[in-house]
């Protein structure tokens, strides 16, 4: 049972969109997934809310620092997956998330090049890797990735990161209009109409390499080995 967690400390970076599309195409995939929404904001309830029930899909709200290793705990009896999705800041629920993850995704908007807020989560992961001993198996992924975004740009980015050690997924996430939608129809890619939302074909492809990257990058066999104690060392030290 991964847990995955999308973080960023700045808001808007992609993060909310894109465990949306994680979650929904792992549903689609036939895994049970839960999402935990930790951010005040509650995008992922409201899309929720007026989604309806989504087959393989629950979404826990109202989560906290105190609640969320409950609500891991509990998600984990019957779901194949759980994705956290955090809001846009550097506190102790995204310290607490960061340490209970399998693997923390961190969205940083390939169009922007505004990697601050990426940098400060990147910055504490390696604070709590050395307090604790432990990796903590984490990926940039770009996001709102435009056709004026070109491969070798993207290399270019790819190249920087790797050489102070970031993994970059390979699968970026593309600027679509059909991953706007997705907040305000509810469901998901499939119930949209190809004939109303542009390029519908390229986002759900996108979607799905981006969920299938994701699903390699992550242990075959997670082991959780993080006890309260040990995740409460990790986040003082991080405080
Ligand atoms: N790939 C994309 N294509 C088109 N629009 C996108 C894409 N990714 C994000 N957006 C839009 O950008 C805005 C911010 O995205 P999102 O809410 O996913 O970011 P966030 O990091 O979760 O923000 P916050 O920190 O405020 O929670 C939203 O309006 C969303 O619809
Ligand atoms: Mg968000």
């Amino acid at each position: 049972m991964p847990v995955i967690t999308f973080a960023n400390a700045k808001g808007g970076a992609g993060k909310t969109t894109a465990a949306l599309l994680l979650a929904t195409e792992l549903a689609r995939l036939g895994h049970r997934v839960t999402i935990l929404d930790a951010d005040p904001q509650r995008w992922i309830t409201q899309w929720h809310e007026i989604s309806g029930a989504q087959p393989n899909i629950d979404v826990i709200s109202e989560v906290t620092t105190a609640s969320l290793q409950c609500h891991i705990r509990d998600a984990g009896r019957y779901s194949d997956y759980i994705v956290v999705d955090l809001a846009g800041a550097r506190d102790a629920l995204v310290s607490t998330s960061l340490g209970l993850s399998d693997h923390v995704m961190i969205p940083i908007q390939g169009c922007a090049m505004d990697a601050r807020g990426g940098a400060q989560i990147l910055d504490l992961i390696h604070r709590m890797e050395s307090a604790s001993g432990r990796a903590i198996a984490h990926s940039v992924v770009l996001t709102r990735v435009t056709s004026l975004v070109t491969t070798r740009a993207l290399l270019t980015i790819k190249g920087l990161l790797a050489a102070r050690g970031v993994n970059v997924m390979d699968t970026p996430i593309a600027e679509r209009s059909a991953f706007r939608e997705i907040f305000d129809c509810g469901g998901t890619l499939y119930g949209m109409d190809p004939a109303k939302i542009s390029n519908l074909d390229k986002a759900r492809e996108n979607a799905r390499l981006f969920a299938e990257e994701v699903m390699r990058r992550l242990p075959v066999r997670v082991v959780r080995s993080q006890t309260p104690r040990n995740i409460l060392r990790l986040v003082r030290s991080a405080a």
